[in-house]
């Protein structure tokens, strides 16, 4: 496309910080780099995750490249590690001075990075990817940086309609509210195929049927009594067929803690955190999958594998509604029982939930488009 007189392109600077940001900034950034007229757009990393496991392997495998810009800014309590990605967010912004932040999801990068582009002078416009999801727990870390992240944006690009009417009981505008579906099931529906090419199963030495866990919540990890009460869960469901539990660093250190032993959990098999490729070919391949987390109730669903989610609320209830998500809580008996059901049952259809269809990438460029267009 010729570049027109007078119109140069929209800079948009992407935040990621952790491990489940990655996989939502891929498909945006591929989309934003293909529209060079339109879009320049950059890369920024806190480093709130920062062992390779956890973050550099990503970034080589979803093919998005290094990082533009890295904070650096490592763990910390939630006050000390959000002030740090706030104190070097600023300098970095008052450099770049992007048109538009575009934050992804729920963690501390997020909230921490729209709070400071909001309160620049001039203020830099935020968007916020995956706005709107409530479980209405505001115990969870995560629950407070939705909240906050949605009351400062400007653009809200949403994945479902019960994210839209969260939106709108917030009072938010509907104008600036944009269904656009998921980007994460962007980067599912491009490598799920390349998946297929993954050894994993072979370098772990796994046979199906097997159970795939993910386990890190604070409120699961961060409790003896509640995470007593899972892994006794986990070890019924463990009689039946192994389960294979790449585990996140934060629930090693715990079970370290409370001296809860994995060889004390029949079937269950410690592996370290696995890269995207190998996690997505074993979740599909699994008989079912156990879970805290928000983004593998997602990708459970639109594979149809059965998945239980051990928390006693979920932001993300299109999963329950039309996917394969069931929640369980942290009760051993109904952990024990929901999982021998779904192993009886089996596998399911894959499911269809509305716009989930691989580009929810393409619309959000569609909409800074339309935006940059008008101004
Ligand atoms: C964060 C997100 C959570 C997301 C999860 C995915 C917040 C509030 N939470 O939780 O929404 O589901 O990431 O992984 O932002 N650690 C390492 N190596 C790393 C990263 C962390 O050892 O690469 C350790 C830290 O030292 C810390 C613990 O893991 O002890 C927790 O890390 P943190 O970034 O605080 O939050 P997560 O629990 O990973």
């Amino acid at each position: 496309m010729p570049r027109q007189p007078g119109v140069r392109p929209l800079r948009l600077l992407l935040v990621a910080g952790a491990r489940p940001n990655f996989m939502k900034v891929a498909p945006l950034l591929r989309e934003f780099r293909r529209r060079p007229v339109r879009f320049s757009a950059r890369l920024l990393h806190t480093g709130q995750h920062y062992d390779e496991a956890m973050s550099d392997v990503f970034f080589e495998e979803l093919g998005i490249g290094r990082p533009e810009i890295h904070l650096g800014v490592g763990s910390g309590s939630h006050a000390v590690q959000t002030a740090r990605i706030m104190e070097r967010f600023e300098q970095v912004l008052g450099q770049e001075r992007p048109d538009w932040v575009v934050v992804v999801g729920d963690v501390n990068s997020t909230a921490a990075c729209a709070l400071v582009a909001a309160k620049m002078t001039p203020p830099v416009k935020v968007a916020h990817v995956e706005a709107g999801l409530r479980s209405r727990d505001r115990r969870m870390p995560e629950e407070i940086n939705r909240i906050v992240t949605d009351a400062l944006s400007d653009l809200l690009f949403t994945t479902s309609a019960d994210a839209d009417r969260n939106l709108a009981a917030e009072g938010v505008d509907r104008r600036r509210v944009h269904r656009v579906g998921n980007v994460m099931i962007d980067t599912l529906k491009r490598f799920v195929g390349r998946s297929n090419g993954s050894d994993v199963v072979r370098r772990l030495g796994i046979a199906p049927p097997f159970a795939l866990l993910t386990l890190h919540r604070p409120s699961n990890v961060d409790d003896r009594a509640t995470l007593k009460r899972i892994l006794e869960g986990l070890g019924r469901i463990g009689q039946e067929v192994p389960i294979l539990f790449p585990a996140h660093p934060r629930t090693i250190k715990m079970m370290r803690e409370f001296g809860a032993r994995a060889e004390e959990v029949p079937g269950l098999r410690i592996v370290s955190p696995l890269g995207y490729l190998d996690f997505l070919h074993l979740q599909k391949r699994a008989a079912l999958v156990l879970t805290d987390s928000g983004g593998i109730q997602e990708e459970a669903s639109i594979l149809g594998v059965p998945c239980l989610t051990l928390r006693e609320n979920t932001e993300r209830p299109v999963t329950v509604r039309h996917g394969t998500n069931r929640l369980v809580g942290s009760d051993t008996r109904a952990i024990a029982r929901e999982g021998l059901r779904a192993l009886r049952m089996g596998r399911t259809r894959r499911r269809r939930i509305p716009l989930w269809d691989g580009r929810a990438a393409v619309r959000i460029a569609d909409v800074f488009a339309a935006l940059h267009r008008n101004s």
